[in-house]
């Protein structure tokens, strides 16, 4: 019902309305210069800390991240995971971070660049209705990045909010950027059989509207939540020509227990071939 209401205010509201609501808290506070306020985090809720943390030690026992990467981090929102990795990755690794919101994507460069030069975060103005009113379309954006240049990119909570003409262009991309045998973590919403039995039984997060291979959550706006059939995911979005999926983690949206999963969402770790 919560969610309803949110995603019924338009885009640019939500974050006015967010800023105010921790305004006070905000002012009160004191916080390390790598702590963004709460008014600004618009990627989510929770332990915004513990959960980049989180993810950045998935990277390495799981992606075999090492400190010298190269690093593409797609959508980095306001720092979640590049915060972390400011002090894991050393200063001749190259990250990239690009996002569809300035106000992250500023936060960012005042923050984290100016203290790690080699952090550098792009803001490139393409339409997510959740997120935005207008922009380019993001089934067709090229990377501008080179080739065969990352060994290691993420994508968290980003394709589960885009839809498949845009997540497949981004698989392009990312075989075009990323080194053979480069490791990319990402999250989604996937639909199989088992995912879909819990997701019945457990009324909390459900897809209900059907669409070619994929699922919304909120059919006025697309971007809301997206959850891909597992095959239809496979096979025309990522391609196993291409890449190959090293590890499967299911997430425990779908009322899995959470000692089963390393997240909310399902994460896939995939290497290029
Ligand atoms: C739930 S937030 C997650 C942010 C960040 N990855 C994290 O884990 O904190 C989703 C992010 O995806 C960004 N986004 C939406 N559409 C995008 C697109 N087409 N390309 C890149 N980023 C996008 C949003 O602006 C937002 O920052």
């Amino acid at each position: 019902m919560l969610r309803k209401i949110f995603y019924s205010i338009p885009s640019s509201w939500r974050f006015w309305v967010r800023r105010i609501i921790f305004l006070p808290e905000d002012m009160l506070s004191r916080r390390s210069s790598l702590m963004p306020p709460k008014g600004l985090i618009y990627t989510g809720r929770g332990d915004f800390i513990g959960q980049g943390n989180a993810y950045v030690d998935l990277f390495i026992k799981h992606g075999d991240l090492k400190p010298n990467a190269n690093f593409l981090d797609i959508g980095s929102g306001i720092g979640r995971v590049a915060i972390p990795l400011s002090e894991y990755l050393s200063n001749t690794s190259d990250y990239q971070g690009f996002d569809v919101i300035e106000l992250g994507v500023n936060w960012c460069q005042q923050n984290i660049t100016a203290k790690f030069e080699n952090f550098q975060f792009k803001y490139v103005p393409l339409l997510n209705d959740l997120y935005r009113d207008n922009g380019d379309d993001a089934a067709s954006y090229k990377f501008e990045y080179p080739e065969s240049h990352f060994d290691f990119a993420c994508s968290v909570s980003v394709f589960t909010h885009m839809i498949p003409t845009e997540v497949e262009n981004y698989f392009n991309e990312l075989e075009r950027v990323m080194k053979p045998k480069g490791k990319i973590f990402a999250t989604f919403f996937i639909i199989n059989e088992e995912n879909s039995k819990l997701m019945q039984a457990n009324s909390g997060f459900n897809f209900n509207h059907k669409l070619d291979g994929y699922y919304l959550m909120d059919a006025t706006v697309k971007g809301a939540n997206v959850a891909f059939e597992e095959e239809y995911l496979l096979n025309e979005i990522i391609k196993t020509d291409r890449f190959k999926i090293t590890t499967k983690s299911y997430g425990h949206w779908c009322g899995r227990d959470k000692s089963e999963s390393f997240d909310f969402q399902d994460v896939y770790i995939i290497e290029k071939n």
